[in-house]
């Protein structure tokens, strides 16, 4: 049993940050057995409510599945490689979409930029529940929005798995290795391209 519940997944900062984003790491094993409690979903899905949005518009829209529901199935089915052997057991998967065009027609410029910040308000308030988030970019994104019987306003961009961090031993070998291989992030002064 392999459980990687020390600090070696956290963030190496350079800065001393919220203890979330700290903690917070893209897991591939979950505990196939393990449930997300109601309460902790429902707060995870309000976090993704109050992120900010161009003109609050809120144009995040969710398909959540628990593990175990035909809907989940149907995400997993839905998912690319290496995604589908560890993507389904996790207890929920949550599918990301962007509503790009209102109601009346006109397009939405900032929809993809504005469920992003949902997103990650959601794998904040995840990790702060306990619980690990996994997004995931690899999936059958034309055939998922059929199945789901989703209208042409809708894109669907990633899907979020979420669940409790479960036995890295049981990954086969090549993600496993991922698994445990060091995290790393470019340097502040790659990312600010000017600072005065
Ligand atoms: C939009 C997006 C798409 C991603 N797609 C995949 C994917 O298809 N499969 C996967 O295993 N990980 C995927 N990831 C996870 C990233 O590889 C991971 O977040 C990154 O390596 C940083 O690791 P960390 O989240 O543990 O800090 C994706 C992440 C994001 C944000």
């Amino acid at each position: 049993m392999t459980l990687i519940t020390d600090t070696s997944r956290h963030a190496d900062t350079t800065a001393a940050l919220i203890t979330p984003l700290v903690e917070r790491w893209s897991p591939r094993a979950y505990d196939p057995t393990a449930v997300v409690d109601p309460a902790a979903l429902h707060s995870i899905l309000e976090a993704a409510r109050w992120a900010p949005s161009a003109n609050n518009v809120q144009p995040w829209r969710f398909v959540v599945a628990t593990r175990g529901s035909d809907v989940f199935t149907t995400v997993h089915d839905n998912l690319m490689g290496f995604n589908k052997t560890w993507a389904d057991s996790a207890a929920v998967l949550i599918v990301n979409i962007a509503e790009i065009v209102d109601p009346e027609g006109k397009s939405r410029p900032f929809a993809r930029y504005d469920l992003g910040q949902a997103v990650a308000h959601l794998t904040v308030q995840a990790q702060h529940e306990g619980l690990h988030t996994h997004q995931m970019g690899g999936i059958e994104i034309a055939a998922l929005h059929e199945a789901l019987g989703l209208d042409e306003r809708f894109e669907i961009v990633s899907v979020t798995a979420l669940g409790v961090l479960g036995d890295a031993a049981s990954l086969p070998d090549v993600l496993r290795e991922r698994e445990v291989a060091p995290r790393t992030r470019l340097a502040l002064d790659e990312i600010v391209l000017k600072s005065a």
